[in-house]
């Protein structure tokens, strides 16, 4: 495995590959960054790891500052893992050279609701880059966690419009066996206290999920009593919301009597720390 700051010399490296994988992550990897390289190698011969906290994607009032950067501890677990060949971990002056003026605006209708709404200009900033990174690295298959699920939709989306020639792959969340909590780099932001409370967001989603199964239609009804049994528990609740899986859009009553595919996202706070959680049904 090797570590590759520069555009250039990744592209030099690059130039005669037929089969490569790309994971973009934001490095501080966890149980389920290694889950996606894992999959990733599966569809690729040559596998590159993208390490880039980047700017773009963070609001004013959010955690760029404090990110965790973990660049020597991430490195060394996919060594041990073993399937990573190349790291490719630009500064920011490399990655963004003309501070990035030019942008990819995703679809109003898919990126200004739920996390959008609530971190405006999020997925403009994540689109950029990962556009940016495919161009970079040209990759034949990227995979993607369903942990953050609209972002996977609406890379997907980009994906078709522009017509890239990559194949999307979308894995399942990973979450902690024992607790159902799903992993995240946030996580190492809660107390003892809150990472015993965290899992609530995972059962809360299980009970909306159970209703719709069990053929409740009333969607705003079973989203409102999900959103004040978290409160009650404690949590500022910012959605807690079922759409389409893959328009993002409110279902139908159709949608919901013929059993679409349907996706339960939620979004709370604990303390200070935001989680998000999401679980597909039907
Ligand atoms: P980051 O939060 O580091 O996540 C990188 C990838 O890991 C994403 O595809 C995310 O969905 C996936 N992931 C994180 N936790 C997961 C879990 N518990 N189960 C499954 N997959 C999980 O997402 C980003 O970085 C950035 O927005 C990025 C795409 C890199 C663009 O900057």
């Amino acid at each position: 495995m090797i570590v590759v700051r520069s555009v250039k010399e990744l592209q030099d490296i690059l130039k005669t590959e037929t089969s490569v994988g790309l994971v973009p992550t934001m490095g501080n990897l966890h149980v389920g960054h290694l889950a996606l390289m894992a999959e990733a190698k599966r569809h690729c011969k040559l596998l590159v790891a993208s390490i880039f906290v980047n700017r773009l994607q963070f609001g004013p009032n959010e955690d760029f500052d404090t990110y965790p950067r973990t660049l020597e501890e991430d490195c060394a677990k996919l060594k041990e893992q073993g399937v990573v060949d190349i790291v490719f971990a630009p500064s920011e002056a490399e990655m963004y050279p003309q501070k990035q003026t030019y942008r990819i605006k995703p679809d109003s209708s898919m990126a200004d609701i739920l996390e959008g709404f609530y971190r405006p200009g999020f997925f403009e900033g994540v689109c950029t880059v990962v556009g940016k990174l495919f161009s970079i690295v040209r990759p034949n298959v990227a995979v993607f966690g369903k942990k953050d699920y609209q972002q996977l939709q609406i890379i997907r989306s980009m994906v078709r419009q522009f017509a890239m020639p990559i194949e999307i792959i979308g894995l399942e969340l990973q979450r902690d066996l024992q607790s159902g909590l799903a992993f995240s780099s946030r996580n190492r932001y809660l107390s003892t206290k809150e990472l015993k409370k965290a899992s609530e967001l995972y059962q809360t989603i299980q009970v909306v999920k159970k209703a719709l199964e069990a053929g409740n239609v009333n969607v705003d009804e079973i989203e409102k009593r999900a959103c004040s049994l978290l409160t009650q528990q404690g949590w500022q609740t910012d959605y807690v919301s079922v759409v389409r899986q893959v328009d993002l859009l409110a279902p139908t009553e159709s949608d919901l009597i013929n059993k679409e595919p349907l996706v339960v996202l939620a979004a709370a706070k604990i303390g200070t720390t935001r989680l998000i959680d999401n679980c597909e049904v039907f």
